[in-house]
């Protein structure tokens, strides 16, 4: 996708500063979407695009004046429009300024907003998924970006009760390294939670590797457990 169709106009509502990296991150996204929405639009019969951590909507390069469309606003530009979208965000300024842009910029967009924290409001984002039958084939494109490694497993397992495919962002870099000793020597169960088991410790241990390799093995682990 073109740089400048991944840009906005400042449109005065709230806007949360990101690094110069988050352009990479939507224009991997972007391409992502596009080629899902259009690549399964024959094969389903309904695709439904689930946001966990939607954001605002916008963002801003922190120290300039370049606003980025976010990853509700780019699942909502693809050339085959999902059937339906799912937005969830915990935090209510940032909801209230992405309800105003996604009508403004999809105001037929099939939308349902999900005001909460994505794991106590599982049912309810389940609850939004059309149901699925032998003649009403769904499939759904789940992505989850949050800040740090603070995913919990658990309610993806719950999400893959249907048909998904998942993205993820993987916030391990900072998240694992300033943390380090509280996850793999204290009492955090934060690591345990986003991996879904408790075995991680055990093959930690056995691998006797070094800390700087910490980062691969939770990546590698993840996708384990995915799998
Ligand atoms: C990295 S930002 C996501 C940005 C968004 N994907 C985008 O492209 O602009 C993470 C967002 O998730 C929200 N958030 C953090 N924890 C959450 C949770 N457990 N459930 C739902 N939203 C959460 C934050 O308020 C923040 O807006």
């Amino acid at each position: 996708m073109a740089s400048n169709a991944l840009h906005a106009e400042d449109d005065g509502l709230i806007c949360p500063d990101v690094g110069g990296w988050a352009e990479d991150k939507y224009r991997l996204l972007a391409l992502y979407d596009e080629l899902f929405s259009t690549g399964m639009k024959h094969k389903w019969d309904q695709r439904v695009y689930i946001d966990l951590y939607s954001g605002a909507g916008y963002s801003r390069i922190r120290g300039t004046k370049t606003v980025l469309k976010g990853s509700p606003i780019i699942a909502l530009a693809v050339t085959d429009p999902f059937d339906k979208y799912i937005f969830c965000e915990e935090g209510p300024e940032l909801m209230a300024a992405l309800k105003a842009r996604v009508e403004r910029v999809a105001p037929r967009a099939h939308a349902t907003f999900v005001l909460g924290n994505c794991d106590t409001a599982i049912n309810e984002i389940c609850a939004a998924i059309p149901k699925g039958s032998s003649n009403n084939k769904v499939l759904s494109l789940c992505v989850v970006d949050p800040f740090d490694f603070g995913i919990k497993f658990e309610t993806l397992r719950r999400l893959s009760a249907v048909f998904v495919d998942f993205v993820v962002l993987l916030a391990i870099g900072m998240d694992a390294n300033r943390n380090y000793a509280n996850y793999v020597e204290g009492h955090s169960t934060k690591i345990d939670e986003t991996l879904g088991n408790t075995q991680w410790r055990e093959r930690w241990k056995a691998e006797g590797i070094r800390r700087s390799d910490f980062r691969p093995f939770l990546a590698t682990e993840f996708s384990m457990s995915m799998a």
